[in-house]
């Protein structure tokens, strides 16, 4: 059954309402899941970071937090797994609904199609994933993924939230594999505790990734397509030696 569930953002002198459209079945991608509060939370809090600039949300689901980015101002990408077309399509009913105009793509993680492709090549400056670290199967993909994208422009982030069943120290190790490092994390309990925000479990953290600062990267741009060379490193779990600016 589909219904709408409202979400409201607001300081001292702007609001912001979102309706997000959900699904009542027992399917990732088609309810909101608590951490896309948390990560739409932040987005509205930080919106002066995110107007004008390019946004890639990755496992995006029902979208709260990429929609929130488009309606302060961002030009956004929402993409999620390519097999799931009933997430695409209750997306696509979200960004009508909320009068946005965002680009809906498959992107499954791991993987390097041309469609894929043309999306790296564009360059963004935020990659977003609300609760996309929770199966651990997937974590190399996810990485793989996150760490081609950053590496595409200098200066992008990683901002994620998860709930801290994973555990942090997974993350930790992932970071290190895939050249990567953790510039913030900020938890629950550092928001401000409106109603919302303390509804929300105490185990959700927001961390924002960004690549290691090797010498030589600044201002070096890769605008192609992995080889099939990198991308076999990519999917056997190798760091590929495109990762090593020298
Ligand atoms: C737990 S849900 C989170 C959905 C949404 N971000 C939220 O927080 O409400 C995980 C999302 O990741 C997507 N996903 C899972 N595995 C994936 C993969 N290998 N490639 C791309 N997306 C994937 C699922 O389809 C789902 O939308």
């Amino acid at each position: 059954m589909r219904k709408l569930s409202e979400h409201s953002f607001e300081d001292g002198t702007r609001s912001l309402t979102v309706r997000i459209s959900e699904v009542k079945k027992e399917d990732y991608g088609l309810y909101v899941w608590p951490s896309s509060i948390l990560l739409a939370e932040y987005i509205w809090q930080q919106r002066a970071r995110f107007a004008g600039r390019k946004v890639l949300e990755l496992g995006a689901g029902t979208a709260l937090p990429g929609i929130v980015a488009a309606k302060v101002g961002a030009d956004v990408v929402l993409t999620d797994h390519a097999d799931r077309s009933e997430v695409f399509e209750n997306m696509k009913a979200s960004c009508e609904i909320n009068n946005v105009d965002c680009r809906i793509q498959g992107l499954t993680w791991g993987e390097w199609d041309v469609e894929t492709c043309s999306l790296l090549d564009a360059g963004v400056d935020f990659v977003l994933g609300a609760d996309v670290i929770y199966q651990n199967t997937e974590f190399d993909d996810l990485f793989a993924t996150v760490s081609y994208l950053l590496k595409g422009r200098p200066g992008s982030v990683f901002i994620t939230t998860y709930e801290k069943r994973s555990g942090h120290r997974s993350v930790e190790y992932l970071m290190a594999k895939w050249g990567l490092h953790c510039t913030t994390i900020i938890d629950v309990s550092d928001f401000e505790q409106t109603e919302k925000i303390s509804s929300l479990p105490s185990s959700i953290q927001l961390i924002e990734i960004a690549p290691e600062l090797i010498l030589g990267f600044v201002g070096q741009r890769r605008r192609s397509c992995p080889s099939s060379h990198e991308r076999r490193a990519l999917l056997t779990r190798k760091k590929p030696s495109f990762l090593v600016v020298r």
